[in-house]
Formats: structure tokens, C-alpha cells, sequence
């Protein structure tokens, strides 16, 4: 008898040290990863944004820090920080490294903000925007995509990102007023419930339209009305639920 405790005490023993090992390797596998990635990261930052005109210093230093390669899948890995959006699975993407660049520069956080994405997808976006402001909450209609960025962002420390699962057409009444709003689906109009949740002097930046998209910035003006302005053509996955039952 004493010898069969003995035995199940060392293979608990033997696993709970393997379970650590385990443990140490994925960290260290993450910043190994970071080192290897480090360097196309600058480049990307350099080349494809700097170069096409972002200034924003902290829209610049967000995407110097954030590790893009962890949030594609595996065999996308090397191609992480190419000038393209990328496949993340069930039909969707991460999108372009300028284009979240962009996007980012045009809500001009500073950091003290409450943020809204509708469509975390990789959650690379996300990532990004809690660099800079102080609380993102992240809506995602696919639940195996939103709960797998919330895997990695929680991996990465992000205490400041909130992923709910859902439709993000009424956005998310319960945090409302947000200081800024990024919509990283495409809807074929511009949806009210998100208008409506935005603070006074807040900003929105959205795609919208079907085959033809643009990017519409929306600022909310003192009397609660809304500025609108087309600021480049673009071309997302549609937003789906609510918004095409709209149509
Ligand atoms: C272009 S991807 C977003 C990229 C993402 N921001 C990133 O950094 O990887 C668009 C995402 O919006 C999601 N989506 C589409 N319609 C949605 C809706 N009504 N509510 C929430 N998410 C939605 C899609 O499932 C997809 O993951």
C-alpha cells in the first residue's frame, strides 16, 4: 500500500513539474518571438506608415509595441508585418498595419478615453487602441474569434480590454457615453444606436457601403448633432446581424 501511494505521489510530482515546464517554455516561446519580430516591426512601422504620413507619436509607438504575429494564426506568422490584411479564419481578417494606423490616428486619443470597437476579430486592433487610452471595450459577433483574442490579450497582460461576445449594431448601452468609437466591419449604413452612444465632442470612425465602402469620420457636435466626412475608400468584411436585417 505504501508503495502505490509513494508511486502516485511521484508521477503528481513528475507532472506538476512538467505542467511548469510547460508553463515557462510558451512564455519563453513568446519572447523569443518578440525578439525575432522585433526588428520587421520597426521596419513595417517605418515603411508603411511613417512613410505614408502618420505623425500621431502615439499611434506610432502603439505599433512599434504591439506584437502583430501573435494575433494571425501560426502558418501567417512570418507574414505578419506585410502591407495586407490577413486571413484569421471563419471568413475574416486582421486588418492592413496602415489602415489600423489610420484609423487610430483619426480618433485623436490622448489617453485618458473610454473606446468602443465593434469587431475585435484577432484583437489586434484592440490591443493597439488600449496602448494609447485608458478602457476598450470590444464587442465580436463570432464567439470562437472573441474568445480566442481574449485568450491572447489576457496572455498579454491587457487589463484595460473588455471582449464582449455579441452583435455590436446597438454597441454596449450599459458603458455608454464613449469618447471614441471604431467600427471594423462594414455596415451599409451608419448605425444610430452607435451615434447615440457617443459623448458630445466623441468621434466615430466607421466603413461603410457594400461593394464601394468609405471610411466616414463622425463628430458629434455641442448640440448633439453629427459632422460627417469621407476620409479614404476602403474595403472590410460587411457587418453582419442587425445591420443586414436593415438593409
Ligand atoms: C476586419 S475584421 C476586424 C479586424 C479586427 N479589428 C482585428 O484587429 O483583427 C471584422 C470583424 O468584425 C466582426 N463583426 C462583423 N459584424 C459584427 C457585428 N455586428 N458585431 C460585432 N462584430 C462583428 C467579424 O466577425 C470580424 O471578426
Amino acid at each position: 500500500m505504501k508503495r502505490i501511494i509513494k508511486i502516485i505521489l511521484l508521477v503528481m510530482f513528475v507532472s506538476a513539474c512538467r505542467a511548469v515546464e510547460d508553463g515557462s517554455r510558451q512564455q519563453q516561446n513568446l519572447i523569443v518571438d518578440q525578439d525575432v519580430f522585433v526588428q520587421k516591426r520597426h521596419k513595417m512601422v517605418k515603411e508603411q506608415i511613417e512613410r505614408r504620413g502618420i505623425r500621431d507619436k502615439l499611434v506610432l509607438e502603439a505599433m512599434r509595441k504591439v506584437p502583430r504575429h501573435l494575433f494571425v494564426p501560426d502558418y501567417l506568422k512570418d507574414q505578419a508585418y506585410i502591407d495586407s490584411p490577413l486571413p484569421i479564419g471563419n471568413n475574416q481578417t486582421i486588418s492592413q498595419p496602415y489602415i489600423v494606423a489610420f484609423m487610430t490616428e483619426a480618433l485623436k486619443l490622448k489617453g485618458d478615453e473610454k473606446v468602443l470597437e465593434i469587431g475585435t476579430g484577432s484583437g489586434y486592433q484592440a490591443a493597439v487602441l488600449a496602448e494609447i487610452a485608458k478602457n476598450v471595450y470590444s464587442i465580436e459577433i463570432i464567439p470562437f474569434l472573441g474568445k480566442q483574442a481574449d485568450e491572447i490579450l489576457k496572455t498579454l497582460q491587457y487589463k484595460n480590454i473588455h471582449v464582449e461576445i455579441g452583435d455590436g449594431y446597438r454597441g454596449l448601452p450599459d458603458q455608454a457615453p464613449f469618447d471614441a468609437i471604431m467600427v471594423t466591419a462594414a455596415p451599409e449604413h451608419i448605425p444610430q444606436p452607435l451615434v447615440d452612444q457617443l459623448k458630445i465632442g466623441g468621434r466615430m470612425i466607421v466603413p461603410v457601403g457594400d461593394l464601394y465602402q468609405e471610411l466616414i469620420l463622425i463628430t458629434k457636435q455641442p448640440d448633439g448633432s453629427i459632422k460627417k466626412k469621407s476620409v479614404l475608400p476602403v474595403r472590410f468584411v460587411p457587418m453582419t446581424g442587425e445591420a443586414q436585417d436593415k438593409k
